[in-house]
């Protein structure tokens, strides 16, 4: 009998990667792909396997209870890979609520649901695996890493509501022996994701030459990590992640946002023919974001040890494959700009 997956969230960023590699690698197992479809699920992102006979997706909210337990006792899940979130911290400023909504209760639904149904069998064979950031850990100065053992010291209404539900996973293992496993992870980027975020936003401005909003003084510094390097640490986590544990990883990969954008600038005058600086020019210092953290970096020498899990790409080539990504993929773009992708569950799905 296959293995039943439910992936939380796989039509975002990060999901749609970890979707594409669960269901190519494992043909026998079935993953269900749960995603209340927000501005930020996007079905375009899954073109590719959307007709693999390994794959479903279920359109619905984690925060409705009855739903969620009523998928529970349809499917008979096996795990449950939570990426189902809020994800940017702008917009958790100016919606908390929404935050506490979906990162929070819609945590808590998932585990008090797969808790209930799986303590039948002392969860034999069972597994809930927590997807979480960085964040958590509050903000560095100039020099440390954040360690697993990091005391939680969340920040922003993001960051708070995801160290909340990291917290809940926790409480139901600790009091229910529920296998629980928890990954903190670093700023990613790659293909799909939404131009809120700042790479793919400075990409998408610089090829319309727009201005390149900079928060602050552009000295706050991001780890950053290539998309599938993540889903392939969620792979590992998920198959050889040691029950209760908490693995965190990164990129060993420091900018400070001015540097990174600079550079930025630097290939895309390259790749779009313009003169040496000319896309510099269109950099803005904007007000910063309320709370800003400073500095964020990781120590992912755990998982590297215990699961064998390394970067595959620099970030030389990270970058490079990620504005290519973006500038021949116009398409994409233009469909989640102009607010058309939103359409594409209706018209693949006949509703
Ligand atoms: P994203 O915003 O691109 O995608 C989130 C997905 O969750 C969307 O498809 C959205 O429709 C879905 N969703 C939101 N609320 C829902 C609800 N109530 N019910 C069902 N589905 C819902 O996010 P992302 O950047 O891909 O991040 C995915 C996860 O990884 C999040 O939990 C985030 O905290 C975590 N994370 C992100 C990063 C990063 O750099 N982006 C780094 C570390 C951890
Ligand atoms: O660290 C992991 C986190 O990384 C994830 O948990 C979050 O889901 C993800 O959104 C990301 O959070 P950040 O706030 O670090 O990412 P963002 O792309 O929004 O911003 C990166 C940095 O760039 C941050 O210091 C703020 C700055 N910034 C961002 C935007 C959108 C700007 O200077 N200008 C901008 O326009």
């Amino acid at each position: 009998m296959s293995k039943k997956i439910l992936i939380t969230g796989g039509a975002g960023f990060i999901g749609s990667h970890v979707i594409r590699r669960f269901v190519n690698k494992y043909p026998d197992y079935h993953i269900f792909n749960l995603d209340k479809l927000t501005y930020a699920g996007n079905l375009e992102n899954l073109k590719d396997i959307e007709k693999a006979p390994n794959y479903t997706f279920i359109k619905g909210d984690i925060v409705e209870m009855d739903f969620v337990q009523e998928l529970f006792d349809l499917h008979q899940f096996d795990g449950v890979i939570h990426l189902a979130a809020e994800s940017h911290v702008d917009r958790s400023i100016t919606k908390p609520l929404d935050f506490i909504f979906a990162n929070i209760i819609g945590t808590v639904n998932l585990l008090k649901v797969a808790k209930d149904q799986w303590e039948e069998s002392n969860f034999e064979g069972k597994r809930f695996y927590q997807v979480s950031t960085d964040e958590v850990y509050g903000s560095l100065g100039d020099t440390g890493l954040f360690k697993e053992t990091t005391p939680y010291d969340p920040r922003s209404p993001y960051s708070a509501s995801k160290a909340s539900a990291d917290h809940l996973v926790r409480a139901y293992y600790h009091t229910y022996k529920m296998p629980v496993v928890i990954s903190n992870c670093s700023n990613n980027y790659g293909p799909n994701q939404f131009p809120e975020k700042l790479i793919p936003l400075i990409i998408n401005n610089i090829k319309h030459q727009k201005t390149l909003p900079i928060y602050g003084d552009g000295k706050n510094v991001r780890d950053w990590l290539w998309v599938d390097d993540h889903a392939n640490a969620i792979d590992l986590v998920y198959h050889k992640g040691a029950v209760g544990e908490t693995y965190n990883v990164g990129g060993n990969n420091e900018w400070q946002n001015i540097q990174l954008v600079r550079k930025v600038c630097q290939l895309m005058d390259a790749k779009l023919g313009r003169e040496p600086g000319t896309n510099e020019k269109l950099i803005t210092f904007v007000k910063d974001r309320a709370g800003h953290d400073r500095r964020y970096a990781i120590d992912s020498s755990k998982i590297t040890n215990d699961l064998g899990w390394k970067a595959s790409l620099t970030f030389a080539e990270g970058l490079s494959k990620t504005i290519d990504w973006y500038l021949e993929n116009e398409e994409w773009m233009e469909h989640v700009t102009s607010g058309t992708y939103q359409s594409y569950y209706q018209q693949q799905y006949n509703v």
